[in-house]
């Protein structure tokens, strides 16, 4: 039993694997935190103190009784407007006006299993690897209920949660903030590490002690966005990747968010993980409920590397699904930075011949097949093939592809409408606009309202069409500006950004199950909607529009905090390189774009003879490892943002099969020699360096480390691949 509930001491106990998580009831029915971290026993109620606390009020069924107070005691679902002046996990507006919900233990039932949430993406298992603690809390006087689920995946280290919020009372009520996990810290001094970026310079790694105030993150733009990713790590001051206590919240959902996290007056820490509180006031009428986003949650007492193993396992394993979850994903070829809108037909089918020479498995049409689209102005919502710029049909066009023993994929961007398409001339009304007012252009598009049902299916039947039209094996759904103008005809307004989201949720379920066999690519503009409720439907995301290789090493570095390679897809482009000018080596490129879903971004007509046999060589190396890249456990050996190279590991489970790679990034007169620390060996095996021959104890390469080669040229990569003797 990973859950536990003592009737005596009203303490439930969440066992994982090496951690601990305990709350318990209070006399008063309010529902406090105990505790989580490593695996302790016995109850962790002594750690709660009571004392007279000025300015800090008591509730009143606690009498004369001064020394207990909802602004000191550390809980699990915190409320504003009952005592508690710290950031709260929930406010409710009640038909009167006032904010406040006093939530009160009604029951509880534990379970086996995995909880779902209806129309949200969520961890899932089988039903005897994880199981599910439902607390009811209500509040008497407005019959508002909240259920609380807890879902353990003992053997994972993994806990979840969620929170519904039910009205049960008769009047109309409205949800202005809700977050679904709270961890209240009664100790300790931390510090929060947070993933901020920008369009083509995703997830950089922050790290700031959390101090008196407030620190807050999240998102406004109706996708989880660029600039900030939905997951933070919560860590002791000393801990480093290999060493000391951390705890991660990943936030399972690809809309809006927000993260605060907070030292209050005692020196106690909350960090709240949960739904953006602007542009959002959700009503609930009675009997109407309200589902927020699962968190996940995970504790590491040895550092960040194996706290991002944790979710690594986590997401391969509970999040991503359908066919391509566990199955190698192809190698492709992109026409984006190949041809960007400049290309027909032929042009297609020649990548597919050169694709058969280099051994490249699919090959991928992105943006402008359709409708009137030779740049990013138009076209957008006629998902009708341009068969006058293909000079054929699409089925035809597979064909000539298939042909050649090359799959094929395309790309579409659902969501989006240009102004200047059929689609928007016929329902101007289904963009995303405030009446009476101009809407907001982002890359000149608009955004469909996609929490309308009728837009939904009219799209998805446009869709559908394309995808019925041949052997499609692959999509990429791309996403290209974010959320404004939130109004809507069918809902009301504190909504609409919510309703958005199930209605691409429900969009990309239908999409799943009709064509289960195709993989499905998530993009925003690269690493938008780079989270793990996409994960749920896409099981791969392009990581970043940046494809330069010395950039894509800090992107993919913070990326790989949470997300497994087997998410990231990177590819290697052409040089210079289109987004920064810069010149890096073929072999470098490569090194790289393998520590993710592999593929090209480039003209391999424009290949000359000898890069052609590197291309080709890259690839026979990726198919080699392409089990350990896509299912090993994953190291960090340096962090590029600090260290003079870049390093990281693929390490197999039985330990006996390594992938090292490294990438030199300072280059100076008489250089000193880079020497790279291995991890997740067996310390007393013997290793081959598989290209010399040469033996290694595991022990050494360790701890003693392995010399990088010093060489006269910029950016060097190297690959080394070791094997157990
Ligand atoms: C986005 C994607 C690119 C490409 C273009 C097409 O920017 O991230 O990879 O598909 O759209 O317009």
């Amino acid at each position: 039993m990973s859950i536990t509930y003592n009737q005596e001491n009203h303490i439930f106990t969440l066992n994982t694997k090496h951690s601990t998580y305990q709350m318990k009831v209070d006399n008063f029915g309010i529902l406090l935190h105990l505790y989580y971290g490593v695996k302790i026993s016995g109850s962790a109620d002594y750690l709660l103190t009571c004392y007279d606390r000025g300015f800090s009020g008591n509730l009143y069924d606690m009498g004369n009784t001064r020394i207990y107070s909802m602004d000191v005691q550390p809980q699990e679902y915190p409320v504003l407007g009952v005592g508690d002046y710290r950031n709260s996990a929930l406010v409710i507006r009640n038909a009167d006006g006032s904010e406040c919900c006093d939530l009160r233990y009604v029951n509880h039932e534990i379970k086996k299993g995995k909880y779902s949430l209806s129309g949200l993406p969520a961890v899932y298992a089988k039903e005897e690897e994880a199981e599910t603690l439902r607390i009811v809390l209500e509040d008497s006087i407005s019959s508002v209920q909240v259920q609380l689920f807890f879902g353990v995946l003992e053997s994972e280290d993994i806990i979840t949660r969620s929170a519904k919020i039910l009205n049960l009372g008769a009047d109309t009520i409205t949800v202005e903030k809700a977050a679904s996990a709270c961890l209240d810290y009664i100790s300790g001094d931390y510090d929060l590490i947070t993933f901020y970026g920008r369009h083509a310079m995703e997830r950089n790694f922050q790290r700031a002690e959390i101090l008196h105030g407030s620190t807050v993150i999240g998102s406004r733009r109706g996708t989880s966005s660029h600039q900030y990713n939905p997951a933070v790590i919560i860590t002791d001051k000393n801990t480093t990747e290999d060493f000391g206590n951390c705890y991660g919240m990943l936030f399972v959902y690809s809309g809006s968010f927000m993260c605060e996290a907070e030292k209050d007056q005692f020196g106690q820490t909350r960090v709240l993980m949960g739904l953006q509180s602007d542009l959002f006031h959700y009503p609930l009428s009675e009997n109407e409920a309200l589902t927020v986003p699962e968190t996940v949650l995970s504790f590491s007492s040895s550092g960040f590397g194996e706290l991002s193993r944790q979710y690594h396992h986590c997401i391969r394993e509970h999040i991503c699904r359908g066919n391509y979850a566990h199955k190698f994903r192809p190698v492709l070829v992109n026409s984006w930075e190949t041809a960007y809108f400049d290309f027909d037909g032929d042009a297609i089918c020649g990548l597919a011949e050169d694709a058969v020479e280099l051994g490249i498995d699919m090959v991928v049409m992105d943006d402008g097949w359709f409708g009137k689209r030779n740049d990013d102005n138009s076209g957008l919502g006629d998902w009708q093939v341009n068969e006058q710029k293909l000079g054929c049909t699409l089925g035809e066009l597979i064909q000539r592809v298939n042909k050649n023993g090359v799959k094929f994929g395309i790309w579409i961007e659902p969501e989006m409408v240009s102004e200047d398409s059929d689609l928007y001339r016929k329902h101007p009304d289904w963009a995303m606009h405030i009446l009476g007012r101009k809407p907001i252009r982002g890359r000149n598009q608009l955004v469909l309202d996609f929490s309308r049902q009728e837009v939904r299916d009219a799209v998805f039947e446009s869709i559908c069409n394309v995808l019925n039209q041949g052997n499609i094996e692959y999509v990429k759904w791309d996403m290209n500006r974010s959320l404004s103008d939130i109004y809507s005809m069918e809902y009301a307004q504190g909504r609409v950004t919510y309703e958005y989201m199930l209605g691409v949720y429900d969009f990309l379920e239908k999409l799943t199950q009709k064509y289960p066999n195709i993989l499905i690519e998530g993009c925003s503009g690269g690493g938008g909607r780079f989270d793990a409720g996409m994960l749920y439907y896409t099981p791969q995301i392009w990581c970043s529009d940046n494809t330069d290789a010395l950039d894509r090493l800090q992107i993919q570095y913070g990326t790989s905090f949470f997300y497994p390679a087997c998410t990231m897809a990177s590819h290697v482009s052409a040089v210079p390189n289109h987004q920064t000018g810069r010149t890096i080596s073929l072999q470098t490129r490569g090194v790289v774009a393998m520590a993710g879903m592999f593929g090209y971004e480039l003209d391999t007509r424009k290949l000359n003879e000898e890069e052609k046999e590197e291309v080709k060589e890259q690839i026979r190396q990726y198919k080699k490892h392409q089990e350990l890249i896509q299912n090993g456990n994953y190291y960090r050996l340096s962090n590029p943002f600090c260290d003079t190279y870049a390093a990281w590991s693929f390490v197999s489970k039985n330990r006996e099969q390594v992938l090292l790679n490294a990438v030199i990034l300072e280059n100076h007169g008489n250089m000193p020699v880079s020497y790279v620390k291995l991890k997740g060996l067996i310390e007393d095996a013997v290793y081959e360096d598989i290209q010399t021959g040469k033996c290694y104890y595991g022990s050494a390469l360790m701890h003693a480390g392995i010399p990088l080669p010093i060489e006269l040229v910029e950016y060097p990569a190297y690959q080394i691949e070791l094997r157990k003797k």
